[in-house]
């Protein structure tokens, strides 16, 4: 998984990085609705890949933190997003103190991660808000491609890509029964159904 995104980011061609940013709309969206709504301050961007979402808090007025496992796509979100304090980290072990962050965020990370590991991450998402904030996290549905590109299906539903462009990518494509089997039991949990997405709203448990 982490050599997958390594690489990925390492060879990432930079004209692709400076279209994406390009495209960025940074008018509020449902997810900084819902972050002025719970009236957070300080947001952590886990799995931040180039820093994009990190560019789009920070222009909506929150201190924004963030990280990401690979070094390299570190390295391009600090240019994205010069005031976000960001570092390398891995999802699942973020060296942050607890009860650290009004909110967490993550986009499109944990349904990249295999369902074991992506339980083990909401663990340590929920242990760094704080109690009372809120971990929002998205999960694509599959498209075409991914059923396409060769993969093979572990016995948790885990699609494990074996060569070709993913070489090495792992997806899981959730329903509703199985996002509720990955939540952390001291949360409280919304979940909202895009076109194309799930958008799945925490709050821990105020203590
Ligand atoms: C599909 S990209 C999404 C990037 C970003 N969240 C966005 O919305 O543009 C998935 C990101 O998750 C990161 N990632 C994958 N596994 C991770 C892990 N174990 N810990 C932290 N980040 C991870 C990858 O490096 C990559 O940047």
């Amino acid at each position: 998984m982490d050599t997958f995104w390594s690489e990925s980011w390492k060879n990432i061609d930079p004209k692709r990085i400076a279209e994406y940013v390009k495209s960025m709309d940074f008018a509020p969206d449902d997810m900084i609705r819902m972050l002025r709504q719970h009236q957070a301050k300080s947001v952590c961007d886990a799995g931040c890949g180039c820093g994009i979402y990190c560019a789009k808090l920070l222009r909506n007025g929150f201190s924004v933190f963030g990280f990401d496992v690979s070094e390299d796509a570190v390295q391009i979100a600090k240019r994205n997003a010069p005031e976000a304090e960001l570092k390398t980290a891995d999802i699942r072990m973020t060296g942050y103190d607890s009860d650290r962050f009004d909110a967490v965020i993550s986009r499109d990370v944990l349904d990249h991660m295999t369902k074991e590991n992506a339980q083990l991450a909401l663990r340590e998402l929920c242990r760094i808000v704080k109690p009372g904030g809120i971990v929002i996290f998205t999960l694509d549905f599959p498209d075409e491609e991914y059923e396409k590109e060769p993969h093979e299906k572990n016995t948790d539903g885990d699609f494990v890509y074996s060569s070709g462009k993913w070489a090495g990518m792992v997806f899981h494509s959730y329903t509703y029964e199985e996002i509720e089997q990955i939540l952390p039991q001291t949360a409280k949990c919304s979940i909202i159904r895009e076109v194309d997405h799930f958008i799945v709203t925490l709050r821990k448990t105020e203590i």
